[in-house]
């Protein structure tokens, strides 16, 4: 497969035919990122074109970025269901081999716990990546969004699981960063995470974290950018 290293044109061809899957009628799940944004921007032209969708933004990003695109909103709780979910990956486990195939690391946007809720509500969850994001196996940092008043004693238990925290830090401003839930982000080093299923049970288990960045046996499929177009995996 050529690549080009996650360029922008990467991320637009996944992103776009993604939006290709999107069907009159659909209730669509609307990522959050640089990727998840071109496919909100090719199905808001297709909603210039007539296409009839409601889609969920996963974030406050996703939801201006409908509103400027023209596609119709709705909720999580107004709809019965969820047909498509297309959302962005900061990792992507692509080795065929491996029981953690299509296991992802997300929240690179801070948006993880509200696109988790929406992507495993999707009848179909695809993930739209440029080859950067794709690896044998996960070792970027786990991201947890923590309650403000837990994020000391959330930090002292990812140390007992083998992690190493970092509180994330906001780049333009002093103070960290606050997720659209008013919660704070810690970001959770493993290099590598040999089970991702096993940790996304730990962490799952730990008070006061609101939601890990672990995405295990969830997507359905990858779609992935490259020079010249794009490869769909599984
Ligand atoms: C936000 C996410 C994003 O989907 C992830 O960070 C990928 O972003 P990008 O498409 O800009 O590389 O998980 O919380």
């Amino acid at each position: 497969m050529k690549t080009d290293g996650g360029s922008s044109a990467a991320k637009r061809r996944a992103g776009e035919r993604a939006a290709e899957a999107v069907e009159d009628g659909f209730v669509v799940g609307l990522g959050t990122g640089s990727t998840a944004a071109h496919a909100i921007r090719a199905i808001g032209r297709a909603v210039d074109d007539g296409l009839d969708v409601r889609g969920i933004p996963t974030s406050f990003q996703s939801r201006q970025l409908a509103l400027e695109a023209g596609i119709p909103l709705t909720e999580l709780d107004a709809v019965d269901g969820v047909d498509l979910a297309i959302d962005g990956a900061d990792q992507v486990v692509d080795d065929p081999e491996s029981t953690a195939y299509g296991a992802l690391i997300k929240g690179g946007g801070a948006a993880h716990a509200r696109e988790k809720l929406v992507d495993t509500a999707a009848d179909r969850f695809v993930v739209v990546a440029d080859p950067s994001k794709l690896t044998d196996r996960l070792n970027r940092s786990v991201p947890l969004e923590v309650r403000p008043d837990a994020h000391t004693v959330t930090a002292d238990r990812v140390q007992a699981l083998g992690g190493e925290p970092t509180l994330r830090d906001a780049e333009r401003k002093d103070g960290p960063v606050v997720t659209d839930n008013g919660n704070l982000v810690v970001d959770c080093a493993f290099d590598p995470i040999d089970d991702p299923d096993e940790l996304a049970t730990r962490l799952s288990r730990s008070p006061g974290v609101v939601e890990h960045g672990l995405f295990v046996g969830v997507a359905d499929a990858t779609y992935v950018g490259t020079d010249d177009g794009v490869e769909v995996r599984r």
